[in-house]
């Protein structure tokens, strides 16, 4: 019903567009004295256009509705930038400045592996001196967790709780899910991960439970109180422990981030084997990933997986501007006057912050601009996109081979998963991990924990935006060629690509950057440079050691509002950016920014 009626606007627009496009060439010329020479090839354009659209059976089949799209997308674009990204779409004249490829281009390194990604590898075993669960578990110490956002933020809670039931010598209850997050799933901790393994990997760590077991022949309520975000083990003993002797069953709510960054080796290398080892999905959700991922591998040898965050709600809270004109903002603007608190956007500002989401067409040029043709095969994960097709047209006409959890299962194949956004967001997980390449236009949960999931597994490719210079480039990017453009886009991803020591250990959070967890062979010593990134500064010498890894949280600025979905991911930049966040954002603001937290 709705896509219907957006692809009859879309055709009605389209004519408009074209009065437009006729009624500002003749303009434009005279006004300009640019000479008949550039009339004629726009006009020529313009006829080809045209006659490209009647030639396509409808405005609504694929390669027309395309067209449609690319204009729809541009139309608040200034007409000279329009007529370029026309040249660069439909035909290369000598004067394109801005003409895109179809290939990737000469490259000086593998797109498909990360430079001396061999001389690393993720290590989590415990050291001798960690204590084993049987040595200290004390008895009648019962740890419960409610976590709290989506799937990916779950999984952050169940990390840190593990380690909060060890720093407290407690035994862990199995924790509970969040079933009323914005992403709305009733599953059970057991419909998505494996519960037995999880309580089998950690026992040697952690004595976990299914249930709190009764009281006296009746269920036991067990008391409930929350810790402050990144609660240090001083903290939990200081404020946990003693209520814990009291009640003796404890739940902590709303458990996300509510352990310290930082922690000592051994406690982040538990973390690791938590996240990285014991959160094994159930089989069923692991038979159908693999199918997905068999499926993109048969297509061919490599694939990018793109998690793309581009909901109505979630760009609305953003306060960004994406170029859709009017109609954008008043959408965007409705959705937006749903939350009372949300103080006025200010989309240049947070565009400049690098706190936008990449739109479906900035990722594509910035993937072209990295080195990848049309002929790669690209897996997206995303849930309902603002705009739909429309917004989505022009990253399918840079790579046309696109595909989706939809697209290479059958509705029979996804029916045990589709009701349940966890699941699904389970399917994707796998996907994204297991492909050659992954790609995100965003800052959120899933994409940092699968940034810190493929350091671990072996530095595997992933590109997260800088978002913060890209913006910049995107937006000035007709005034450039496109040779420009790419060299400028690789730089400005310099450090952004996933590659080893691209972050500095204890930079940025331990879930994205788990560097107690990554060993370096010894041989790497004369072989790896130990690069800078370029604007971050440098920490002290002794974030490499374990016990100084137990220093007070410099990060408390990051607490509150960590979750926001920014489009940054350099940790020093967004630890500022936070901290000018916290000051502004009224008190019920996180809450508010948990709804999307995925
Ligand atoms: C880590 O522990 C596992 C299981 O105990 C063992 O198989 C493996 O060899 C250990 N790795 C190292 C590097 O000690
Ligand atoms: C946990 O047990 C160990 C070993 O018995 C002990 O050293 C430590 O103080 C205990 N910590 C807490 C919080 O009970
Ligand atoms: C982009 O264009 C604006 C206006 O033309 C200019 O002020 C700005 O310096 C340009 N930025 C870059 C990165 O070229
Ligand atoms: C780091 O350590 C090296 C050698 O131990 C020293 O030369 C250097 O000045 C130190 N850098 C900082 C920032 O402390
Ligand atoms: C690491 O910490 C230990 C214990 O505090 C200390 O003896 C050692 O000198 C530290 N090493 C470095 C490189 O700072």
């Amino acid at each position: 019903m709705k896509k219907k009626k957006r692809e009859v606007s879309g055709s009605v627009h389209h004519l408009l567009l074209r009065a437009k496009l006729f009624h500002r060439c003749r303009l434009h010329g005279p006004i300009t004295g640019l000479l008949p020479l550039i009339s004629a090839v726009s006009g020529c354009l313009l006829l080809l256009f045209a006659l490209l659209s009647l030639l396509s059976p409808s405005p609504s089949s694929g390669h027309g509705r395309r067209h449609v799209s690319l204009l729809r997308h541009h139309s608040s674009l200034s007409s000279g930038r329009l007529r370029d990204e026309l040249e660069a779409e439909s035909i290369s004249s000598p004067r394109a400045v801005f003409h895109i490829p179809s290939s990737g281009g000469s490259l000086s390194r593998d797109l498909w592996s990360s430079r001396l990604s061999s001389f690393f590898h993720g290590c989590s075993n415990a050291s001798s001196r960690f204590l084993t669960a049987d040595q200290k578990t004390q008895p009648n110490r019962y740890l419960l967790i409610a976590t709290s956002g989506g799937l990916n933020q779950q999984r952050t809670g169940i990390t840190d709780a593990v380690a909060a039931a060890y720093i407290l010598n407690a035994t862990l209850v199995v924790p509970k899910l969040d079933r009323k997050s914005f992403w709305k799933d009733a599953s059970n901790f057991n419909d998505i991960f494996d519960v037995d393994w999880f309580i089998s990997f950690l026992s040697k760590d952690v004595e976990i439970i299914k249930q709190l077991p009764e009281k006296g022949g009746k269920a036991w309520t067990p008391h409930t109180m929350r810790v402050p975000r990144k609660c240090t083990p001083k903290c939990y003993q200081t404020r946990v422990l003693p209520v814990l002797n009291k009640k003796h069953a404890v739940q902590l709510g709303k458990f996300d981030y509510r352990l310290s960054n930082r922690l000592e080796k051994d406690l982040q290398k538990l973390r690791c084997r938590v996240n990285y080892h014991a959160l094994k999905f159930t089989d069923s959700i692991r038979d159908m990933g693999k199918t997905l991922v068999e499926r993109m591998r048969s297509k061919s040898n490599h694939f990018i997986a793109l998690h793309l965050r581009f909901e109505p709600d979630m760009l609305a809270f953003s306060g960004c501007y994406y170029g859709g004109g009017e109609r954008e903002r008043e959408e965007l603007g409705a959705i937006r006057k749903r939350w009372k608190t949300l103080h006025k956007s200010n989309p240049e500002k947070e565009r400049r912050h690098g706190r936008c989401p990449l739109t479906p067409e900035e990722v594509g040029l910035m993937l072209r601009a990295l080195g990848f043709g049309s002929d790669v095969h690209l897996y997206v994960a995303s849930g309902e996109v603002y705009g739909g097709e429309e917004t989505l047209a022009p990253l399918k006409a840079l790579f046309p081979n696109f595909h989706t959890k939809e697209t290479i299962a059958t509705k029979a194949e996804l029916v045990p998963f589709s009701l349940y956004s966890s699941r699904m967001a389970a399917l994707d997980f796998i996907v994204c991990d297991e492909s050659s390449v992954f790609v995100t236009n965003n800052n959120g949960n899933m994409a940092r924990i699968l940034a810190g999931r493929r350091r671990y597994f072996g530095h595997k490719p992933t590109i997260r935006p800088n978002a913060k210079k890209l913006y910049k480039l995107f937006m000035n990017r007709t005034s450039m060629t496109w040779e420009e453009f790419t060299s400028r886009v690789r730089t400005h991803q310099i450090g952004f690509m996933g590659d080893p020591n691209e972050v500095r250990p204890g930079r940025g959070e331990f879930h994205e950057n788990p560097s107690a967890c990554i060993c370096e062979s010894p041989e790497a010593k004369d072989m790896v440079p130990h690069r800078e990134i370029p604007g971050v500064e440098q920490e002290d010498n002794n974030s490499q050691n374990s016990t100084a890894e137990l220093t007070t949280e410099d990060d408390q600025g990051l607490s509150d509002t960590e979750d926001i979905e920014n489009g940054n991911n350099d940790a020093a930049v967004r630890r500022q950016s936070n901290s000018l966040q916290s000051e502004t954002l009224k008190s019920e603001q996180p809450e508010l920014e948990e709804i999307f937290s995925d």
